[in-house]
């Protein structure tokens, strides 16, 4: 093409790609789609697939140290679940034509983010359980709107995803109700950890509106349909209203509902804290990553042995045939 000419082809797949948004339908892997739109989804599955996987560090942390062989079994299907997530997520990514490989290695890289909220450290049992209620929560809060985005194979992986967050919600939610039901030294440590996770989870959803430069073309091709403030809200009356069943508090005196506006407002988040962590400089950046390599490096044979065990598989076939 000549750069001056339209694109026939080019045209009728915008044409179709701008109704199938029009009437809020799907966009498949084999439908046209916009170079824009294909990088921001693979930017934006690639960096929540990289989260479910990274994620399970803080909490498989605790998995030798759960307090019963009940908690242990809890935690650690939950621990799999992520797994599960970034597996259907790196999968979602891969139809889009980018590979696991690309993706994994700008992972161990350092070169792709992920949610910032895991790089800080669990210090706690109770951690535990504020990450499920908070952290988990937040991702459902999240997550619920993602299983309506235009793009079908992250919109379907969605739907389960939040099936087995809403658990993993229910799991953190009982095990900080347990422990302020406890001695004061467990009540105690339930309330050290909602105090530390309650502002880390609500910068989960990212920067305030007027500093998000991607959310209004997201919004506009239906894979965002709130904003990060709309959804940030919506989360703190949900723990405004479950924190009193907790018999706890939460550490902000400023979290209060406009009546006008009908929204949930909360004190002020530290942003700078939020780029720091963003750029690598949160309290387990660097702790994360080189755990991550390792596991990489250690996996190699299994990967190895997978794609021997293909070729032998391809070989008989071939013999056979
Ligand atoms: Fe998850
Ligand atoms: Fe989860």
């Amino acid at each position: 093409m000549d750069g001056l000419t339209p694109d026939p082809v080019q045209l009728a797949g915008q044409e179709h790609f701008d109704a199938v948004l029009a009437k809020d339908s799907r966009v498949e892997p084999k439908d046209w789609m916009p170079d824009a739109y294909r990088r921001s989804l693979v930017r934006q599955i690639s960096q929540h697939a990289h989260s479910e996987i990274i994620g399970m560090q803080p909490e498989a942390n605790w998995i030798t140290r759960a307090p019963s062989l009940k908690r242990k079994s809890i935690l650690m299907a939950k621990v799999q679940d992520e797994a599960g997530h970034g597996l259907y997520l790196y999968s979602a990514a891969e139809t889009l034509g980018t590979t696991r490989d690309e993706m994994m290695d700008a992972l161990v890289a350092g070169k792709a983010r992920y949610s910032s909220i895991f790089n800080y450290p669990t210090v706690t049992w109770a951690d535990m359980g504020a990450i499920g209620w908070m952290v988990d929560g937040a991702a459902i809060c999240n997550q619920v709107p993602l299983c309506r985005a235009s793009y079908g194979p992250y919109g379907r992986a969605m739907v389960r995803v939040c099936k087995e967050e809403s658990f993993h919600q229910r799991q953190g939610f009982e095990i900080l109700l347990e422990l302020a039901n406890g001695t004061a030294e467990q009540r105690a440590m339930a309330q050290d950890a909602v105090n530390r996770w309650y502002a880390p989870s609500l910068m989960m959803f990212g920067p305030p509106d007027d500093d998000s430069p991607n959310s209004k073309q997201s919004m506009a091709w239906n894979i965002k349909r709130f904003s990060n403030d709309e959804l940030r809200s919506r989360f703190v009356g949900m723990l405004v209203e479950q924190v009193k069943v907790l018999g706890l508090t939460l550490p902000d005196d400023q979290v209060r509902f406009n009546e006008e506006s009908k929204t949930w407002e909360h004190g002020p988040l530290d942003w700078d804290e939020f780029k720091e962590v963003l750029a690598g400089r949160g309290p387990c950046n660097a702790q994360r990553l080189e755990r991550r390599r390792t596991a990489h490096e250690e996996g190699a044979w299994v990967r190895e042995a997978a794609v021997a065990y293909h070729q032998k598989q391809q070989d008989k076939q071939k013999a056979a045939a």
